[in-house]
């Protein structure tokens, strides 16, 4: 059998920093090549190679699968939720393209594994807002949501026609320090943070009582990399599995933080990136993930709350 080599593309991003660092603890630092469009990020910097790589050029990407002996790829790169509704065609084509040269690569060379994220993004305003199952009616109304279904699909084709052994997660919004957030709608649950250590205040683009599905890194970290670990046979969904943690909304996280910064205030000015968030769940059923390899989420909004607050003050 081939020794574990893995590529993370788009490892310069919020979620491609933390996962980098958590598969190179696992696989050794020498045998996680981090890959992005831009520079390397400071945290990752003489922890392991790094590779400049535009997934779109597919030929360049080949070389490095094959140069590199790649056996598992993990794609990260791609627009989110507010920046695709900026330019759709470029989210589109990055989105999409981006994922079938992926798969294509790993079905020509027989790369073992692949990992490609999906987002809560796919549902739509005809889902169900609370408890949204993991198959129901699905309607997204971003170019965003619409290229993740799609990819869905594309992944679960590649399964079932060619055995390429790729995984999914539906991931809901993500709460972290290490990165900055690429431009998604639920970036807010970040900001608040990073404005609340800086200057106690905080103007919200999202409506007070939009609640929305979250969950912190080191939950998406660990989930991401239990799905991958877990043996085939458990593997049921080959388009996306449905996680959850919490849900919460804008004044509730405001007053989890009030805790601790007491002065803290908030204001609310929804722009665009409130019909975005109307359009999706509140919370999500995952108990497909639950049976099928186990999942279950450890932090809820209090713990997630001081270990942020404790590190944005330490940075
Ligand atoms: P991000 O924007 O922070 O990171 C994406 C990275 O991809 C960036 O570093 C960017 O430079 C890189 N990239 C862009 N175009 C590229 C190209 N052509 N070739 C190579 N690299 C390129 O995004 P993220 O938040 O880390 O998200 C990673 C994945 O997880 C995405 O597929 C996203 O849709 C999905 N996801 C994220 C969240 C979240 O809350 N962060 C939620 C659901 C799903
Ligand atoms: N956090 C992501 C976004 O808001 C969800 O996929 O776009």
């Amino acid at each position: 059998m081939l020794k574990d080599k893995i590529l993370v593309i788009g490892a310069s991003g919020q979620i491609g920093v933390e996962l980098t660092m958590a598969l190179r603890k696992i696989y050794g630092n020498a045998n996680v090549v981090a890959s992005d469009l831009r520079e390397e990020n400071e945290l990752l910097k003489g922890t392991g190679p790094y590779v400049s790589l535009d997934v779109m050029n597919k030929e360049m990407l080949h070389v490095q699968v094959i140069r590199q002996n790649i056996t598992q790829i993990y794609l990260l790169a791609a627009i989110l939720s507010a920046t695709g509704e900026k330019n759709p065609n470029l989210a589109w084509n990055l989105n999409m393209q981006g994922l079938l040269n992926v798969l294509d690569i790993a079905r020509e060379e027989q790369v073992q594994k692949v990992y490609w994220p999906s987002s809560i993004a796919v549902f739509g305003p005809t889902s169900p807002k609370k408890n949204c199952p993991q198959q129901t009616i699905i309607e997204p109304i971003t170019v965003y949501g619409i290229s993740k279904y799609a990819g869905e699909f594309w992944c679960n084709y590649y399964n079932r026609r060619f055995n390429v052994d790729v995984r999914s997660l539906r991931y809901p919004g993500l709460i972290s320090y290490k990165s900055e957030p690429g431009g998604g709608t639920t970036d807010y649950a970040i900001d608040i943070f990073n404005c609340a250590v800086e200057s106690n205040s905080y103007k919200c683009y999202l409506k007070e009582d939009t609640y929305l599905p979250m969950m912190y890194m080191p939950d998406a970290i660990r989930a991401t990399i239990e799905l991958m670990e877990a043996p085939v046979e458990k593997i049921s969904v080959r388009t996306s599995y449905n996680i959850s943690a919490i849900s919460f909304s804008p004044a509730e996280i405001a007053a989890s933080i009030k805790q601790y910064v007491t002065s803290f205030k908030i204001k609310y000015k929804p722009d665009y990136r409130q019909t975005i968030a109307e359009s999706w769940p509140q919370s999500i059923d995952d108990s497909v993930a639950e049976n099928d390899w186990h999942w279950k989420p450890e932090y809820d909004l209090q713990k997630l709350t001081v270990d942020m607050l404790k590190n944005i003050k330490k940075n």
